[in-house]
């Protein structure tokens, strides 16, 4: 792999990186460098790859074995691909802050995601980066919630699809396939061995041994931590473009702010248990 040209969208998460071809295979050394690009900016944004669906494949699988969708998507391709398929995305789910499956007890480590059609306007992701979102916290805070633990539940981002009768998911069925599960409140990155703030407002349901006013007090306050514009970056897409990720540390928010088709292919990476 030739030397990739990173740019960096903000100085808290992001980067540009270019001069690196993604339809073929990257080799040991070119994992290893995107790999620590990812570590150090947790989303690399490559512009116009135009990727098949199995060069989308064969490019996540080169970070670790790939992580099947909890809850696929219905679509013909392989079960890799979630595919996000949307023109009327308000209330969704995907537009709350939240990192990906983390209702699961092993998420994904990370998302490789592909525009396949973005509208004309609108349909951008923002990303932020939850080590700052840790590290703005005030040391009193810090103490509090090191050590929390919070469930999290598939069923709160689909109840608000199936609300919306963008999905036909059966509640009790999913809850039955896919129980609640917990995690820490404060995570700590097994690669980087920072600790960052691993609570999202899509699939939080509660802290553990808090009384329900608390746990939904604190964790408006903790949610809030992703919405400075300081921890965040904005990813405009186009036609073709490869976003990936680390699930671990960030979170995102699709702006639901389209009315034209947008077509996104998601594939995912296994990832290790949070602690
Ligand atoms: C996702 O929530 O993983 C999808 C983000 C997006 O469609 O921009």
């Amino acid at each position: 792999m030739s030397t990739p040209v990173v740019t960096t969208l903000t100085s808290s998460i992001g980067a540009e990186v270019s001069g690196v071809d993604l339809r073929r295979p990257l080799g040991p050394d070119g994992v290893g460098s995107i790999r620590e690009l990812l570590l150090a900016h947790q989303v690399l944004v490559f512009r116009e790859q135009h990727l098949d669906v199995e060069q989308h494949i064969a490019f996540a699988a080169q970070f670790g074995e790939v992580h099947l969708p909890p809850v696929p998507t219905k679509h013909g391709g392989p079960p890799e691909v979630n595919v996000l398929d949307q023109v009327n995305p308000k209330g969704d789910g995907a537009d709350r802050w939240h990192s990906d499956n983390s209702y699961i007890a092993v998420p994904p480590m990370g998302s490789v995601l592909k525009a396949v059609q973005i509208p004309p306007a609108g349909g951008d992701t923002c990303f932020a980066n939850m080590y700052d979102a840790y590290d703005n916290l005030s040391a009193p805070m810090k103490r509090y919630v090191d050590g929390l633990r919070a469930v999290h539940d598939v069923t709160r981002s689909l109840m608000l699809a199936v609300g919306r009768e963008n999905s036909d998911f059966d509640i009790d069925a999913m809850r039955a396939r896919l129980p609640p599960v917990e995690h820490p409140v404060v995570r700590t990155h097994p690669e980087t061995g920072r600790k960052l703030l691993y609570v999202n407002a899509a699939s939080t349901s509660h802290l553990v041994g808090v009384s329900h006013k608390e746990s939904e007090a604190m964790l408006e306050q903790l949610y809030a931590e992703a919405h400075s514009p300081e921890v965040q970056c904005r990813v405009r897409w186009r036609a073709g473009d490869i976003v990936f990720f680390d699930n671990r540390c960030t979170q995102h928010y699709a702006v639901p702010d389209y009315t034209e088709r947008r077509l996104m292919h998601r594939v995912t990476i296994k990832g290790d248990r949070p602690a």
